[in-house]
């Protein structure tokens, strides 16, 4: 596929993958586009059109990765993105799969207890998701600005962070995108046939799309943000 330019209109992205929808969301970009380019959106809401360009070509084709692209940006820019992306797990995500869970729990009849383990399943999910979030949010992130804010000033980390390394820090992504995809699977595969077939693919449709922004989202973390940090590690006083 190719990939998107910044003439390109924005209409013509949406309609090539609605599910840039969200990710345009977090740039402060909404419905309404006209035929504005993508360049014109981004002077408009003064967004560094290249960083746009990078994130929702990754988004959109999984062989396109402009790693080389994507370390030029600085890592405040990255992390603004990352924690919008958090934001919209939070406020949206977790209550709409839930909210479609419970429309399928409550269309079942007879034995459901094959719904009922489901549950519980996404309920251990959701824990552990939160907790790999909340170490991003709460520790991740203040370290790798303090860090940032170092290089800048040719300051000295803080007494809170020595001794404190990203490779160390980052927690895993293997074990929260396995366990989405094992959520998938044991529907797709386990399920017995005593609930509403079509509240079922609409929670499940729900959980592929969220699967996909995850796996986008630990990509970005995991190839762009951490090698830039362990190269600003090298240049800043630390430890
Ligand atoms: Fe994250
Ligand atoms: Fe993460």
């Amino acid at each position: 596929m190719d990939h998107f330019k910044a003439d390109d209109k924005v209409a013509k992205l949406i309609h090539a993958n609605h599910y840039l929808l969200p990710v345009i969301n977090r740039f402060g970009i909404r419905l309404g586009f006209k035929d504005k380019t993508v360049a014109q959106v981004c002077t408009e809401k003064n967004i560094d059109s290249n960083f746009f360009l990078a994130i929702i070509n990754t988004y959109t084709n999984e062989d396109y990765f402009p790693e080389q692209d994507l370390l030029k940006f600085s890592p405040e820019l990255l992390i603004d993105y990352l924690r919008k992306t958090h934001r919209y797990y939070f406020e949206y995500f977790f209550p709409e799969v839930e909210h479609r869970l419970n429309k399928v729990l409550n269309s079942c009849q007879g034995n459901c207890g094959d719904l009922q383990l489901i549950n519980t399943f996404y309920q251990k999910y959701k824990v552990e998701l939160t907790k790999h979030l909340e170490e991003e949010e709460n520790r991740v992130f203040p370290y790798i600005l303090a860090l940032t804010g170092c290089l800048r000033t040719g300051g000295q980390m803080p007494e809170q962070f020595s001794n404190y390394y990203i490779q160390s820090r980052e927690p895993e992504h293997t074990m929260v995108d396995q366990k989405i995809y094992d959520l998938k699977n044991i529907l797709i595969k386990y399920l017995e046939a005593n609930y509403d077939d079509n509240l079922c693919n609409t929670f499940l449709f729900a959980i592929f799309q969220f699967e996909r922004d995850l796996v986008d989202h630990a990509r970005i973390e995991d190839k762009i943000l951490v090698p830039k940090v362990v190269e600003i590690e090298k240049m800043v006083r630390h430890g």
